[in-house]
């Protein structure tokens, strides 16, 4: 009965539907925006389809240049073959990212995040991505302290705190980032209270009910998702 069976797939997709928008409506103010760079990446586009499917706000997408962190792992011409439909949220751990904005943007980020220990000059960088359309974030390493992005909280979207030494997945979560995330979360509700504050590194079901404690808002999330048997379980443990 093939009428029957593609009614049962419609109903199928309705009830994926509903249950996509049950989940990301659990937290609406937590975010998960999915890492891909430890996922299966000879189907990379396939693997950000799947943590969009399973609940995840955004798509991580990690650059390292090879100079500001030991990998290399991928740039924009692989980020422009992820769907348009997603949202991109492209991380730049590279030296001079004032020289990536144009490619970038041109690939399909909606959002860049650049390093504060940069060799870019910051403002320059921060008005570069918002001329490009894009929302734009400030990342900082676990040792660099919390003052150093004070001055620009106003500036951006988001700030970014490194919770593990940027350059690899799978690493151990760095609990002694948690009194920055509370500073900088402070610190913003006195001169910017709809900032965001993103983490990245380590994030499991265990760490994240710490880190959102401290005051983050959007968890990255890479190695517990994609090693999760059950990615949807995994999102709503995040959330
Ligand atoms: C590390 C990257 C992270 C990393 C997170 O340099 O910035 O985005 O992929 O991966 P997990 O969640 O595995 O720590
Ligand atoms: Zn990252």
């Amino acid at each position: 009965m093939p009428g029957f069976s593609s009614k049962n797939s419609d109903l199928g997709r309705i009830v994926n539907f509903f249950e996509i928008l049950f989940r990301k409506g659990i937290s609406l103010n937590i975010k998960v925006s999915a890492s891909i760079l430890n996922s299966d990446l000879s189907a990379i586009g396939a693997e950000a389809a799947k943590a969009d499917i399973a609940g995840a706000d955004w798509i991580h997408f990690d650059v390292m240049d090879g100079h500001f962190v030991e990998n290399i792992s991928y740039g924009a011409p692989v980020q422009k073959a992820l769907s348009k439909r997603l949202f991109i949220d492209t991380h730049l751990m590279v030296t001079h990212p004032h020289t990536q904005i144009k490619l970038f943007a041109e690939s399909g980020s909606n959002m860049i995040t650049f390093h504060v220990e940069s060799e870019s000059d910051i403002d320059h960088t921060i008005n570069k991505i918002h001329r490009a359309g894009l929302m734009a974030g400030l990342a900082i390493k676990p040792a660099t302290p919390a003052e150093s992005v004070f001055p620009f909280l106003e500036k951006v979207e988001m700030i970014l705190v490194m919770t593990v030494e940027p350059g690899l997945g799978g690493q151990e979560f760095l609990a002694y980032t948690l009194p920055k995330i509370s500073a900088i979360r402070k610190k913003a509700d006195e001169v910017k209270p709809d900032l965001m504050i993103e983490v990245d590194g380590g994030i499991t079901g265990d760490t994240a009910p710490l880190v959102k404690k401290a005051g983050a808002d959007v968890l990255v999330s890479g190695s517990y998702l994609y090693k999760a048997k059950d990615m949807f379980m995994a999102m709503h443990t995040l959330k």
